[in-house]
């Protein structure tokens, strides 16, 4: 009686350990965050070299704010590059194409597209990440999101006036 007791036990305890198949992962949300990875490696080069670049009246306004939203998105890359590594994935170092246009006009419309993809994207992923009870990553891109929403708040804002 008590060696069954026993082995009923460590079977239940075996069932509550971490599953390491967490770490072993989806290839499918990997592959989604390294996507995710070379968009915010996109962003970082393109909104600095933006911002690094841009000449006229309008750059004592726009290239600040540029210069802010690049760092935001280094710090998004980094997030998820230390979440890419946790799940056992291989962090891309390949930005997305980079687009930065030409003039004012075009250059925040290219930005303003950038983040209204990024936003739809990074809605899949936290479906994903929920359906798949991987709660970190759906908080952390939950987080993120809501700085995507600002980008895209500004570059919207910038091109009204
Ligand atoms: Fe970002
Ligand atoms: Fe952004």
């Amino acid at each position: 009686m008590i060696t069954i007791f026993k082995k009923q036990k460590v079977e239940k305890k075996e069932e509550n350990m971490p599953k390491d198949n967490q770490k072993k992962n989806n290839p499918n949300l990997i592959e989604m965050l390294n996507k995710a990875l070379a968009g915010e490696l996109q962003g970082i080069i393109q909104y600095m070299w933006q911002h690094i670049t841009m000449v006229g009246k309008e750059s004592a306004s726009i290239a600040p704010i540029l210069k802010k939203i690049s760092i935001d998105e280094m710090k998004h890359a980094e997030m998820i590059a230390e979440r890419l590594n946790y799940l056992g994935g291989e962090p891309i170092t390949k930005p997305a194409p980079i687009k930065v246009g030409h003039g004012f006009e075009e250059m925040l419309h290219e930005d303003a597209k950038a983040e209204e993809d990024t936003i739809a994207f990074y809605k899949e992923i936290i479906a994903k990440a929920d359906s798949e009870k991987d709660y970190v990553t759906k908080l952390l891109f939950a987080n993120i999101l809501t700085d995507e929403e600002k980008h895209y708040d500004q570059f919207t804002v910038l091109l009204e006036n």
